[in-house]
């Protein structure tokens, strides 16, 4: 049911992939919800065609820019603007990619060009967007910029190497850029921590299909879904969350406060 959440906001969403992806089903809510938007992705995403697809159900336009370029954030910015009719209310970032992960390298084999390429796609690049915006004064006040997390960012993964280090560095951005943000636009910044999904940057990790089955055993709610995330995402763009920034917020079903379920318990009692 739409409640017009969003109406009269104009915001980027980065990162929808697929059908799968978070940023998809964020996109299809904020439709949803009354809001107006574009669509951007990395080139090489861009030419699996299925983005278009996208634009197409939700009436907008894709403009490409790699997050990592400062010159293609400010294409994109600049160009938002233009084809929205004014400043910008709401920024997702949805991007995580490991060429360590993607090329199964163990973290005491890591390759440091690699692993620089992880920080600066998965997390500096949120740093860029914010800085962009600033730049170009392109934020509407008590607009409202949210980047995807992982829990990671606290606690180990066997596999999840040098992302653990990406996910750490894009929550604090958020806490310092949210500083600097608040004070100078009233514009909010914030993280999710979102439980395991299944998507094409989730699978890519191996033993994804093991930790999402004990993130779902550990979370008295089962983990959240993509859906879910993007209701969340949804009402964070909303102005029913004004007063929230520099948090990283936890959206999991509970398990980040769980010590054992009972369902682990009978699990391991067999
Ligand atoms: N899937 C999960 O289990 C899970 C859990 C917690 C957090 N997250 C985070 O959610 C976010 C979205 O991932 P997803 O699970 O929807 O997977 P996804 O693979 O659908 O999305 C990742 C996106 O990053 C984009 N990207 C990669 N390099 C880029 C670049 N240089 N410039 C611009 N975009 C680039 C990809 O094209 C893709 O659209 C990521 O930050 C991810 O780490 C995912």
């Amino acid at each position: 049911m739409a409640n017009n959440l969003l109406k009269g906001k104009r915001g980027i969403i980065f990162g929808a992939l697929d059908e799968n992806s978070i940023a998809w089903k964020t996109a299809l809510k904020v439709k949803e919800e009354g809001g107006s938007f574009t669509l951007t992705n990395a080139p090489i995403a861009m030419r699996m065609g299925k983005i278009n697809e996208l634009a197409k159900a939700c009436d907008t336009e894709v403009i490409s820019a790699d997050a990592t370029s400062e010159e293609d954030l400010k294409n994109l910015f600049t160009k938002s603007m233009e084809l929205l009719g004014g400043k910008i209310d709401f920024v997702l970032h949805s991007i995580g990619m490991s060429p360590n992960i993607r090329k199964g390298k163990e973290y005491g084999d890591m390759n440091y060009d690699w692993y620089l390429k992880t920080l600066d796609i998965s997390a500096l690049s949120f740093h860029k967007i914010l800085q962009t915006a600033e730049k170009l004064d392109a934020m509407n006040e008590w607009g409202s910029i949210v980047g995807l997390s992982y829990i990671a960012a606290q606690r180990s993964y066997p596999d999840y190497t040098d992302m653990a280090q990406a996910k750490a560095m894009l929550e604090s951005i958020a806490r310092s850029y949210g500083a600097r943000f608040a004070k100078l636009k009233k514009v909010r910044v914030n993280t999710i921590s979102q439980s395991p999904t299944k998507t094409t940057a989730g699978a890519g990790i191996s033993g994804f299909d093991v930790f999402f089955d004990f993130a779902n055993m550990m979370s008295p709610l089962g983990n959240a879904t993509a859906e879910d995330c993007a209701a969340y995402i949804t009402v964070l763009f909303s102005d029913f969350t004004r007063m929230v920034t520099m948090q990283n917020l936890m959206h999991d079903g509970g398990f980040s406060s769980t010590g054992i379920t009972q369902e682990m318990v009978d699990r391991l009692s067999k």
